[in-house]
């Protein structure tokens, strides 16, 4: 029996089908409400108002749970690799022996760019910050693979997935290159996908670069957590594109333009120098928190609050460990992590954050992680897009399969003037 909910309205009465996820939440299917009552409904940032059905990644903010196709996030960021995730959100199940090795076969026979790609880098300034490179040169890329951007092609599909899989971190890389003068290297495929990105980042052809296994694991774990985390932003941007029909490429494209934003993936960047100016200018922690919850400052406490988190994201507790055992084993002290633990403990003891339930999310400690692995500051976001991908891969590709896919056009109420005629230019005031 399918629960209903009522709406009255203009002395009429609507029921409506109230539909249950496998997690027990209930959303209202309002398919009927324009056409049965003449209204539509207004939800400013998407804040009680679902997109979809997804049965990728559930989130319950309440709680602080995070679980990927089931598993939870802690237990893939203690026995998982980033591409075994990888495989579970785009395929639903863990892959077995053979189907992960096959994956990572995949995936190797396409880290190179066509030598072509590697030209636009020369195009760009050097302080060109690598977001809006990356999100031009994946965009880019279609152009390489004209006869292979059908969406609804599965085969062409598993074929894009694999490309920018393999490709995007080799893209990222050369965007730091290109920033400092130094030659692109060639990915080496005896290396695993962590280990792999860090050769063609800090390698250089003068001399054999030693990978860190302490740093290539912090790196795994750190792009298990940002994986995939619903209908985010970013992956609401990869979804709405999506559903256009345009090519896999170009949707993931828009994905990186929309996490660039502070107030999402950019937030990482913005914490750091966060940090950064608050030991550069001696500011007391406390104090500093003062203008994070001053109307009239526009600051904010980077790091900090989330739109489904109220309680601790769980990501931010596993970075926030995971800092500590890397700067451990890589013997670094940071004066960042003692800044930032001091803030979180302030913050939490706050009423203004306590009653607003604001907590650190993702981006509080992991940049901290990514400066002692030696990532430079304006390459944060771009970690979380390399972290990111398959999951807004995984979401389209859910979006694609969906027998009720349609092209996504949301409505509006309009305030603006009324029928009025046109007035020549010689007539007005
Ligand atoms: C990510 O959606 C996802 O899943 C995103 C993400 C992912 O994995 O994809 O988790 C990744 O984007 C994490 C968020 C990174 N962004 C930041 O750290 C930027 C700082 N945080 C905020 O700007 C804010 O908390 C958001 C953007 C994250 C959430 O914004 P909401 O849900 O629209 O909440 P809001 O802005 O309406 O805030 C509610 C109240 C407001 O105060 P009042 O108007 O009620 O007085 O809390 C205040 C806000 O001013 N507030 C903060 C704050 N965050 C919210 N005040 C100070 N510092 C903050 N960080």
């Amino acid at each position: 029996m399918t629960a209903k909910a009522e709406l009255h309205y203009d002395g009429r009465t609507l029921e409506l089908p109230v539909i249950e996820g496998s997690e027990k939440e209930r959303a209202i299917d309002i398919s009927a409400l324009r056409k049965e009552l003449g209204l539509i409904t207004l939800d400013p940032g998407y804040v009680n108002t679902g997109s979809c059905r997804s049965a990728i990644t559930f989130i319950d903010g309440e709680k602080g749970i995070l679980r990927y196709r089931g598993y939870p996030i802690e237990q893939l960021a203690e026995r998982s690799s980033f591409l075994e995730v990888a495989w579970l959100l785009l395929h639903g199940e863990l892959p077995t022996t053979a189907e992960l090795q096959s994956f990572k076969e995949d995936i190797r026979l396409h880290t190179m760019l066509h030598e072509d790609v590697k030209r636009f880098f020369g195009a760009f300034p050097k302080k060109a910050h690598p977001m809006a490179i990356c999100a031009a040169v994946i965009g880019a890329l279609s152009t390489f693979y004209q006869n292979f951007l059908d969406p609804n092609d599965e085969g062409q599909s598993n074929l894009s997935t694999h490309r920018l899989l393999a490709k995007v971190p080799t893209i990222a890389a050369y965007a730091f290159k290109h920033s400092i003068g130094q030659p692109f290297l060639y990915p080496r495929n005896d290396l695993d996908y962590a280990s792999n990105f860090l050769h063609l980042m800090f390698a250089t052809p003068c001399e054999e670069y030693e990978i860190d296994p302490v740093v290539a694991k912090a790196l795994d774990l750190l792009l298990i957590l940002h994986a995939d985390h619903e209908q985010n932003c970013s992956t609401s941007t990869v979804r709405l594109v999506g559903s256009s029909q345009v090519n896999l490429f170009a949707a993931i494209s828009s994905g990186v333009a929309a996490l660039w934003g502070p107030l999402h993936g950019g937030a990482n960047q913005a914490v750091i120098e966060m940090l950064q100016q608050i030991e550069s200018e001696g500011l007391d922690g406390k104090r500093f928190l003062e203008s994070c919850k001053d109307k009239d400052d526009t600051r904010r406490l980077m790091g900090f609050g989330h739109r489904v988190y109220k309680n601790f994201d769980p990501r931010a507790k596993i970075i926030k460990k995971a800092c500590f055992e890397v700067l451990d084993r890589l013997g670094t002290k940071n004066k960042m992590l003692d800044i930032a633990v001091e803030l979180e403990e302030v913050a939490l003891q706050d009423d203004y954050f306590i009653s607003r339930k604001l907590y650190p999310n993702v981006d509080f400690y992991s940049g901290i992680i990514y400066q002692a692995i030696g990532i430079p500051v304006n390459m944060f976001t771009v970690m979380f897009v390399l972290g990111r991908l398959p999951g807004w891969i995984s979401q389209w590709k859910e979006m694609q399969g969906d027998a009720s896919k349609r092209i996504g056009r949301p409505r509006q109420v309009y305030t603006g003037a009324t029928e009025r005629s046109y007035v020549p230019i010689d007539e007005r005031g």
